[in-house]
């Protein structure tokens, strides 16, 4: 090629340059910040047209270890047997992932989470045994009796439809079963596209369900020196260290997840929630565990990563005097409504007297606080909201079975 051959070629190249990047200056800047050909290719036709359409979606998705792996839209969103199909742009998609869609290629975390009571006992302590299986009860009840072959719950049904729905399904959906037979999602503690370990540790991850005065564990998780201390210093931890590579250098404070799950320093990761409990706390009256045992060993082998035995030991001693405490409470309690009602003073149904609820926050408010609160470090929920509570609603509960007893003494002219 001649000088001014090449002259002409440089001079119509730079010009090209130039206008294209004057033109990309004008375009969006979802079109500038599309992710690179290598990605796009990677990802395939879904994700070039969904970075324009919902770049959120694909820029999560681009974050997550998935995309990393390889892992691409349609893994997901193809459907599986049972599954409602979509005719979408040329390809079929799903659009309600389950654990199902997950379980095909994490089947060690969804049989773990199968037999937590994260699955199916979470949607029966709401809605009951109807929209099971024989087989999802039958195993269900192996690990936890009485959890799902239960009828629908009781308060549920006076709150009606519109409370179920918006209210306890929100947090009991963790266990819905699927029309494709599995049961449950995985995207309450992992999110859709990210896919995060990081955002599983996470203790506002479990705050989403685990607060309010029936179940303070966010609340006190917060007062306490693990929570503390975690607040602080989260932004100097490795939350995102790799599963089952999780040391105490990486999180040197436990969250939720860290003491109910996490292969800390060695120890296996668990889905099943129930393995390092040792009594049913939520219970009224808590009795323990028939994995006492074993469920106890695996938590102070949690402890034991940061702290010393003695000081785990009276840790335990000092709590379950507390369960002991309370269960006594709640057994009084108990015994003025039974007595109540076989004097017949009190109607056999459940909620349609003033005293019943009372009898209800007793256990359900105060003993379970003053419980967790023993376990998890919340000093304040063991006392302000947890024992004076109990002392006083306990008094206002002897007050009102008296004036029960009165009226009904007066009416019969005694
Ligand atoms: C040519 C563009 C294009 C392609 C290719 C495409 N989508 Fe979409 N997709 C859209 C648009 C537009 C919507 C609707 C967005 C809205 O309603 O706000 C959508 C919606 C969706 C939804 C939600 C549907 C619903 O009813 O809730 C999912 C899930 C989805 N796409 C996944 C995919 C997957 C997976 C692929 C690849 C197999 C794909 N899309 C390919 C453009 C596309
Ligand atoms: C790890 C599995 C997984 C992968 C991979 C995945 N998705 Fe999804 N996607 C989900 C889940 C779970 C939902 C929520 C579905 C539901 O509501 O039941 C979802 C929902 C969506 C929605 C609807 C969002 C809304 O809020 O309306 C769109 C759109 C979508 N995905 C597109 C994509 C695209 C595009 C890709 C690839 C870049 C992709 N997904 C990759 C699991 C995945
Ligand atoms: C097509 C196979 C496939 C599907 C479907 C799939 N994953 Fe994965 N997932 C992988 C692979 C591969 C990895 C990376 C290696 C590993 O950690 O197992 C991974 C890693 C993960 C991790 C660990 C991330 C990290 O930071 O180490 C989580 C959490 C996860 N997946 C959750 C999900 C969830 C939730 C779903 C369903 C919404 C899902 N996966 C669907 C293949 C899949
Ligand atoms: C904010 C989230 C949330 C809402 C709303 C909620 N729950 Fe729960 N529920 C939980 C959590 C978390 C637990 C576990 C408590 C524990 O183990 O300490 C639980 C425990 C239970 C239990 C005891 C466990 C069992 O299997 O028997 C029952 C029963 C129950 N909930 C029923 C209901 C009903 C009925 C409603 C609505 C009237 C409801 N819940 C609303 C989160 C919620
Ligand atoms: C979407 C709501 C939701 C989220 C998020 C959630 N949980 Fe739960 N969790 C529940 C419900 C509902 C129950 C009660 C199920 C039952 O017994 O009926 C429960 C029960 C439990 C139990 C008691 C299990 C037993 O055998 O009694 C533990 C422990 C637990 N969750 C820990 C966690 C941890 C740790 C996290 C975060 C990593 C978490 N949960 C996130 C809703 C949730
Ligand atoms: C330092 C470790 C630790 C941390 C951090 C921790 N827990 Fe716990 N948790 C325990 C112990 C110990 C028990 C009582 C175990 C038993 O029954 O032996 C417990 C009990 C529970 C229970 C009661 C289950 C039942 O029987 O009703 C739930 C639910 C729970 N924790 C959820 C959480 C959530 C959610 C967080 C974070 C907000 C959290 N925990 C933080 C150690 C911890
Ligand atoms: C209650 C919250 C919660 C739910 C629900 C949940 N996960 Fe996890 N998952 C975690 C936590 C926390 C970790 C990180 C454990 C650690 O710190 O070592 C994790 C880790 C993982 C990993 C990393 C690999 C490993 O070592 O296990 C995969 C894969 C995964 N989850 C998949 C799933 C799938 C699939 C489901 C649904 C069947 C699911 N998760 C449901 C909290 C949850
Ligand atoms: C990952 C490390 C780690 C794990 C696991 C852990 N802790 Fe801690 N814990 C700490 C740190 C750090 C402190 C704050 C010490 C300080 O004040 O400097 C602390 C403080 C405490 C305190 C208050 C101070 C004290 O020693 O009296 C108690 C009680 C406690 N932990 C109990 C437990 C119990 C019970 C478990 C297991 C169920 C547990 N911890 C698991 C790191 C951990």
């Amino acid at each position: 090629m001649s000088f001014r051959g090449v002259f002409i070629a440089v001079v119509i190249a730079t010009g090209m340059i130039v206008a294209a990047i004057m033109i990309n200056r004008v375009r969006p800047p979802v079109d500038v910040a599309q992710p690179s050909a290598e990605f796009v290719r990677a990802t395939g036709k879904c994700a070039s047209c969904h970075a324009k359409e919902t770049p959120g979606v694909v820029h999560q998705f681009e974050m997550s270890a998935h995309a990393a792996e390889g892992i691409h839209c349609l893994d997901c969103h193809r459907p599986t047997e049972g599954q409602e199909r979509l005719d979408h742009r040329g390809f079929i998609i799903a659009t309600q992932i389950t654990a199902g869609n997950c379980r095909q290629c994490h089947e060690t975390q969804y049989r773990q989470y199968l037999r937590s009571r994260h699955a199916a006992p979470a949607w029966a302590a709401v809605m009951g045994r109807d929209a099971f299986t024989d087989e999802q009860i039958a195993f269900a009840e192996r690990y936890h009796p009485g959890a799902v072959d239960r009828p629908a719950n009781a308060l549920a049904r006076l709150e009606g439809g519109a409370a179920t729905n918006r209210g306890c399904l929100q947090c009991h959906n963790i266990g819905e079963p699927n029309r494709d037979g599995s049961i449950g999602t995985c995207t309450a503690c992992h999110a859709r596209h990210v896919a995060s370990v990081e955002l599983a540790r996470m203790p506002a991850t479990c705050g989403q369900c685990h607060m309010g005065p029936d179940h303070s564990q966010i609340e006190i998780y917060n007062e306490s020196k693990h929570g503390v201390l975690f607040n602080s210093q989260k932004a100097h931890m490795n939350l995102a260290a790799e599963p089952g590579a999780l040391t105490t250098h990486d999180m040197p404070v436990p969250t939720c997840a860290t003491c109910h799950m996490s292969g800390l320093d060695g120890m296996k990761v668990t889905h099943d929630t129930t393995e390092r409990l040792s009594f049913w706390l939520f219970a009224a009256v808590s009795q323990k565990r028939p994995t006492y045992l074993q469920g106890q060993a695996e938590m102070k082998e949690v402890c034991l990563k940061c702290h010393t035995t003695p000081r785990i030991e009276r840790f335990y001693v000092e709590a379950e005097e507390v369960v002991e405490s309370t269960n006594r409470y709640v057994v009084a309690a108990q015994d003025i409504v039974a007595d109540l009602r076989t004097e017949g003073l009190l109607t056999p149904e459940p909620f349609d007297e003033p005293i019943e609820f009372l009898a209800f926050d007793i256990w359900h408010y105060f003993g379970r606080t003053a419980k967790h609160g023993a376990f998890m470090g919340g000093a304040d929920f063991v006392q302000w909201h947890g024992f004076y509570e109990l002392l006083a609603k306990t008094s206002e509960l002897e007050h009102s079975a008296r004036k029960l007893r009165a009226s009904d003494a007066s009416r019969a002219g005694r």
